[in-house]
């Protein structure tokens, strides 16, 4: 884990309306960053800390990937910086690397934002010699992206769209479901995605006995196990999240109390962008990632 003192965004890209790709300077967290793992981060001294995943990594240039969805205060106010701003924290490489190894065929399915975190981990596989079915969707055309990176990082890729307003019309697990048929030998699943959409998926594979990861989004604080945020229940054990996971055996994961416990501070979370619509983004002179 490195720390260091601020973080140049040295690339932006608007991937679609509210979605948005950062590429970062931060040599110390890239040159140990493995797939299916995360950062968080801190724009500004004022600012909370979220976990983003690692997207992608260029241990030559020293940047990190990251792509955020704006959802609320925090996101919202990153999406509002540009190329060559700066972020004041930027923690990790966090959490636990997914494991790769060499299981034969699998489906690495992404949905919404998700298409991200899948990324890198469906590259690493393919390059352990596994054989990749990529499997990504979004609600409609438009909040689909790196169908290109995936198609590179997969050994075949399948899209879908919840409106059919681009490739095939339907639910990431209807094509899920017509790979494992048609390959009758899938030895592994990893789903990221919204909830509802990792819990579908799990619904779908555990009639056919398929083991399958997923990652999950709790809410974090530290990061690092100290405060007990992200804990969730897996096989009937509380476990953190941020240490413990972000992966884990889908079929033993607490769904329903993953859902409550992701809405507990939505109170809170409201009013918080509430105020940052009214008042605006963090002002100051200082280097930490404000508006100078
Ligand atoms: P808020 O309005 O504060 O919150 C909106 C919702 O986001 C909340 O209801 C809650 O469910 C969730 N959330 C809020 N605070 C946190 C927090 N501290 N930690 C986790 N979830 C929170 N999102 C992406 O768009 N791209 C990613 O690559 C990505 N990777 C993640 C990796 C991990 C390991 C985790 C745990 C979460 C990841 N998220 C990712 C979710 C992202 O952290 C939240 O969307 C973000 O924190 C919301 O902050 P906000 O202030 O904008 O929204
Ligand atoms: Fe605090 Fe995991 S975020 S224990
Ligand atoms: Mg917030």
């Amino acid at each position: 884990m490195e720390v260091v003192t601020t973080y140049r965004i040295l690339r932006k890209e608007v991937l679609a309306p509210t979605l948005n790709m950062f590429e970062i300077e931060a040599p110390l967290v890239t040159k140990k960053a493995k797939a299916g793992q995360f950062v968080i981060l801190r724009i500004h001294e004022e600012g909370e800390r979220i976990p983003l995943t690692i997207a992608d990594f260029d241990r030559e240039k020293g940047t990190i990937t990251c792509v955020f969805q704006e959802v609320g205060k925090t996101t919202k106010e990153l999406g509002a910086l540009g190329e060559g701003d700066f972020i004041k924290d930027f923690v990790g490489p966090l959490g636990l690397p997914s494991h790769i190894e060499k299981y034969g065929r699998i489906a690495c399915v992404g949905g919404g934002v998700g298409v991200a975190p899948v990324h890198p981990i469906a590259r690493a596989l393919k390059e352990a010699g596994n054989e990749v079915t990529g499997i990504i969707g979004a609600r409609t055309k438009e909040l689909l992206f790196w169908e290109d990176k995936m198609r590179a990082a997969c050994s075949e890729l399948r899209v879908i769209t919840d409106d059919g307003s681009y490739a095939r019309k339907g639910f990431v697990t209807d094509l899920l479901k017509e790979v494992i048929e048609e390959k009758g030998d899938i030895a592994l699943c990893l789903a990221i995605g919204p909830l509802p959409m990792m819990r579908a998926v799990c619904g779908l594979t555990k009639q056919y006995n398929l083991k399958t990861f997923v990652s999950l989004n709790s809410i974090m604080v530290d990061g690092t196990g100290m405060c007990g945020c992200c804990r969730v229940s897996v096989g009937g054990e509380t476990r953190f999240a941020c240490v413990d996971g972000p992966e884990f055996d889908g079929h033993q994961v607490d769904f329903d109390e993953m859902a409550r416990r992701s809405v507990i501070y939505k109170p809170k979370e409201q009013t918080a962008l509430e105020r940052y619509n009214s008042q605006g983004a963090h002002k100051c002179s200082c280097n930490c990632g404000g508006d100078s």
